[in-house]
């Protein structure tokens, strides 16, 4: 995939810095506050009658906080989580090793959990329901089943992909949670709060560049400002503020409404090859050389959010405003100039 600022999903430069910046109470949490509220609720209870957390399934865009709050529900249960993630859990003994190790009321965090098997999820049902584990015992006629009991543990599922996910398995999460896109408000405090940490002097006008181009996204939001931070450092006086963000952000080709150059490309290419669509994912995606799914998930829901494209069972099409953001009238698109 291309290497892109503000590609929401986890560069190698990232890991350190989320480490650093990751939240670590519902607190210290911003934004979502909907989510928040209910969250905290559940463990509450939760807690009050004694009980492990319901299993709780978190899906959305990547880098808006999942992970995160997977493991600020573990240290707000006062439980260890243990990590691990779809693909990884290949076999029934995988699993069964995973399981049968949890603690009481321990949390296991499943991430991309679209990515499990079926085989493995038909493991996990009598896992989530009755705390327990079948394990079929030879094959054929002798067969036998043997059930192991686990301990009672809340299971935290994390997915971009919810529409991948089989209704049986969906169905058995009791508190299910969508993540969206945070807004100005919210991201102009996760900024501020990271500035803060990392010891980087900026002002409101500064903060508020980068609020507003972070694609509703924190972790795009922290990465911005650390790449603004180094340009702040040789090209000004350290201190990120309007200028140096705008000229920063410029360098980086981040527009004003947070867009790249990735995302002008798929709604030129559908203005000027398909005339503004409707036109298929795959199609896109074959005249861009770029991956439908990624495309799928990393580009498109932003540019849906924000009013520049419009999904349609005929496929995807820009509307004016991705028209006027680029500078074009729909009129262009008709005309022979792109032909
Ligand atoms: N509400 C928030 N307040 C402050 N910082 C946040 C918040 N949410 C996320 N972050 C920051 O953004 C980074 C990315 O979040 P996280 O890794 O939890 O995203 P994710 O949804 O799990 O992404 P992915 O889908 O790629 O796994 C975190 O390390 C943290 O620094
Ligand atoms: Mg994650």
């Amino acid at each position: 995939m291309l290497e892109r600022i503000n590609n929401p999903t986890q560069l190698k430069e990232d890991s350190d810095l989320d480490r650093a910046l990751r939240p670590k109470t519902l607190n210290d949490f911003i934004g979502q506050n909907h989510l928040k509220e209910l969250l905290e609720i559940s463990i509450q209870a939760a807690r009050l009658r004694g009980e492990s957390l319901d299993h709780v399934l978190f899906y959305g865009p990547p880098g808006l906080g999942k992970t995160t709050l997977a493991n600020i529900i573990a240290r707000e249960m006062g439980v260890d989580i243990t990590v691990s993630s779809g693909p990884v859990i290949e076999k029934p003994s995988d699993l069964a090793g995973i399981l049968t190790n949890l603690g009481r009321h321990e949390a296991l965090f499943i991430d991309e959990i679209h990515r499990l098997s079926h085989v493995i999820e038909e493991y996990i049902y009598p896992a989530m329901e009755d705390f327990e584990m079948e394990i079929i015992l030879d094959s054929g006629p002798n067969s036998r089943t043997l059930k192991i009991p686990i301990e009672n543990f809340t299971l935290i599922g994390a997915t971009t992909r919810a529409g991948l996910l089989t209704p049986p398995l969906r169905d058995r999460f009791g508190i299910v949670l969508r993540l969206d896109y945070y807004d100005f408000d919210a991201l102009f405090q996760i900024i501020s709060r990271s500035a803060k940490l990392l010891n980087i002097p900026s002002d409101d006008e500064g903060i508020a560049e980068l609020a507003r181009r972070s694609r509703g996204t924190p972790r795009i939001a922290n990465r911005l400002l650390r790449r603004v931070r180094d340009y702040a450092q040789i090209k000004g006086r350290g201190i990120i503020d309007k200028d140096i963000a705008l000229s920063a952000l410029q360098m980086l080709q981040v527009d004003h409404a947070g867009l790249d150059e990735m995302d002008k490309r798929i709604l030129n290419t559908i203005i000027e090859n398909y005339r503004g669509g409707p036109v298929g994912i795959k199609t896109i995606a074959t005249a861009i050389g770029e991956d439908a799914g990624t495309i799928e998930e990393i580009f498109e829901p932003y540019l849906v959010q924000q009013g520049f494209l419009e999904r349609s069972p005929q496929g995807r099409k820009v509307t004016f405003k991705a028209y006027r953001h680029l500078g074009l009238s729909p009129a262009d698109s008709q005309s022979d100039i792109f032909q």
